[in-house]
């Protein structure tokens, strides 16, 4: 399948060249970045949860009509993926204040939205993923008014569709960031969903379930992440 050849070495993905020009190999590891890669600690079992938690959430999207690169799961820590060209644009749906929002507006955490917020920062570690809007998305070429359009509903339907699925397990869906790449024409989700882009909180007891547990050194980051992954009834295999 994959011929070993290293396509791209992301923070806590590898994507690997196969015999077909149109897919890689995604081999997620444990490695854990913060801060833009600031700091990185390897969190042991994180490469395999994020992999099997990832085919859940894409195959989920899949099968609400959302088209995904995911094509299937190969091990414990990889999956096949249709290859992309990527959009360098990290899109950020909100339906409560965390993290960067709370900074830059100095608004209250966990202050619930009227609606979903949608915000668009380049990916681009070295400028610490500025925040951009849709206009420089236009200006500078990196996407089409057609494709940043598709890209916004996709990514609110996703939103929705996921909204639900944690609240059946007792979870706030707070915020999360998604990547999309060009497939044949059709802008197609990329990247991966797991507790490493997204914020999850606990219904009942407001406890954070999500990569917010290693940037604040909270502890526990993998026995949340498992505990996301059992309650969606995913059994991690090693
Ligand atoms: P933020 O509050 O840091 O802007 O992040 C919003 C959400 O997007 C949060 O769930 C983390 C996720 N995210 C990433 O996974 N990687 C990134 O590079 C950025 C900017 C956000
Ligand atoms: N994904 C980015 C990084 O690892 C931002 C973050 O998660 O804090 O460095």
């Amino acid at each position: 399948m994959t011929d070993g050849t290293l396509l791209y070495q992301g923070k806590a993905k590898s994507a690997y060249l196969t015999d077909d020009p149109d897919a890689l190999v995604l081999a997620f590891r444990d490695d854990t970045s913060a801060f833009d890669g600031e700091i990185i600690e390897q969190l042991a079992h994180k490469g395999a949860i994020n992999n099997q938690f990832n085919a859940y959430i894409m195959t989920l999207l899949q099968d609400a009509g959302i088209e995904t690169h995911f094509i299937r799961r190969l091990s414990s820590t990889e999956s096949l993926v249709k290859r992309l060209e990527m959009i360098p644009v990290e899109c950020v749906v909100r339906n409560r204040a965390a993290g960067s929002l709370v900074k830059r507006l100095g608004i209250e955490p966990g202050l619930h939205f009227t609606e979903p917020l949608f915000e668009l920062f380049l990916k681009n570690d070295a400028l610490h993923d500025p925040m951009v809007t849709e206009h420089h998305v236009r200006a500078f070429g990196w996407a089409t008014p057609a494709e940043l359009d598709t890209m916004m509903k996709l990514s609110l339907r996703t939103n929705t569709i996921l909204t639900q699925r944690f609240s059946e397990i007792g979870l706030d869906l707070i915020d999360f960031k998604l990547e999309f790449g060009r497939f044949q024409g059709r802008i197609v989700l990329g990247d991966e969903f797991s507790p490493d882009g997204c914020r999850l909180w606990d219904q009942a007891t407001g406890e954070k379930m999500d990569k917010d547990r290693f940037r604040q050194k909270l502890g526990g980051v993998i026995e949340a992440y498992a505990d996301v992954a059992r309650r969606l009834g995913i059994v991690i295999e090693s």
